[in-house]
């Protein structure tokens, strides 16, 4: 299942993980090594999620994240498929946070929806429709732009450090604040594309999503104390570094077209 890789962006951006070894390794080997702080908890510099504690979280075969928008619908990044249309190739794993525990729950796709004039750059969301519903509960999704700042929860089975390129068994959570585009940008620049993408990250980084990550959301609570989801793991250059932050699909500006997007899957 290779690859799909990086449209348009340099480094290690919209690489799937379960997608390309021989891809990761090039485009890792063009990166700046990590510096120093490389070594100790670590999503990168994260913990382990505790059971139960993201219910609405999913693991995607492919190696990318998601969340539950609908019992049968899951919510990840366009970079993790292969295109819309009939598709029963994708296990989703919910249910556990460890992908080899007897109690995960595992379901096939039978189609996904891309997000329409996606290309590589921005809009990266889509929409996987289930064999059968999970009977877990699921993430709403932010529909303005009001809980577009604060602090922000990531959770995945993706890379504990930049470039290792392995993945994680349990799923580990961290804590990133909001990064404002003017700020986001001192870095992207123009690659940045501000209305459809938010970003998030310490500026002294090790803490950030990363490969494996990708199509998980980033979450916090809304006024009613409530899990919602701002984010979609979406790019990067490298992981956790000062400076760099996490680039993640700004759910609100799409939330009309996921919704519509999930009535007619
Ligand atoms: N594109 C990556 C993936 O496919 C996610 C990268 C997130 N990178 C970051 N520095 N936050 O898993």
């Amino acid at each position: 299942m290779l690859t799909q890789s990086s449209p348009k962006r340099s480094g290690i951006t919209l690489v799937k993980r379960a997608a390309a070894v021989g891809a990761v390794a090039l485009a890792v080997a063009s990166l700046h090594p990590l510096t120093a702080n490389a070594a100790s908890t670590r999503v990168v510099g994260g913990t382990p999620a505790a059971q139960n504690e993201f219910p609405f979280m999913v693991h995607l075969s492919m190696g990318c994240g998601g969340a539950l928008y609908k019992k049968d619908v899951v919510l990840t990044a366009a970079h993790c498929m292969d295109g819309s249309g009939n598709n029963t190739s994708i296990t989703v794993t919910a249910g556990a946070n460890d992908l080899n525990s007897s109690a995960a729950i595992k379901v096939k796709s039978t189609k996904v929806k891309v997000a329409p004039g996606y290309n590589g750059t921005g809009k990266d969301w889509a929409l996987i429709k289930l064999a059968r519903p999970i009977d877990k509960p699921t993430l709403k999704i932010a529909t303005t732009d009001r809980y577009n700042r604060g602090m922000f929860t990531i959770a995945g089975w993706g890379d504990t450090e930049e470039g290792a390129g392995t993945g994680t068994t349990k799923l580990r959570k961290a804590t990133v604040p909001f990064v404002a585009d003017r700020v986001c940008k001192r870095h992207y620049g123009n690659r940045l594309v501000s209305k459809e993408e938010l970003c998030a990250g310490w500026q002294s980084g090790g803490i950030d999503t990363c490969q494996g990550d990708s199509g998980g959301p980033m979450f916090r609570k809304d006024d009613a104390g409530k899990w919602i989801q701002v984010g979609i793991v979406s790019w990067g250059d490298g992981c956790a570094r000062a400076g760099v932050p996490g680039v993640y699909t700004e759910v609100s500006h799409f939330a009309k077209d996921i919704a519509r997007a999930a009535n007619a899957l």
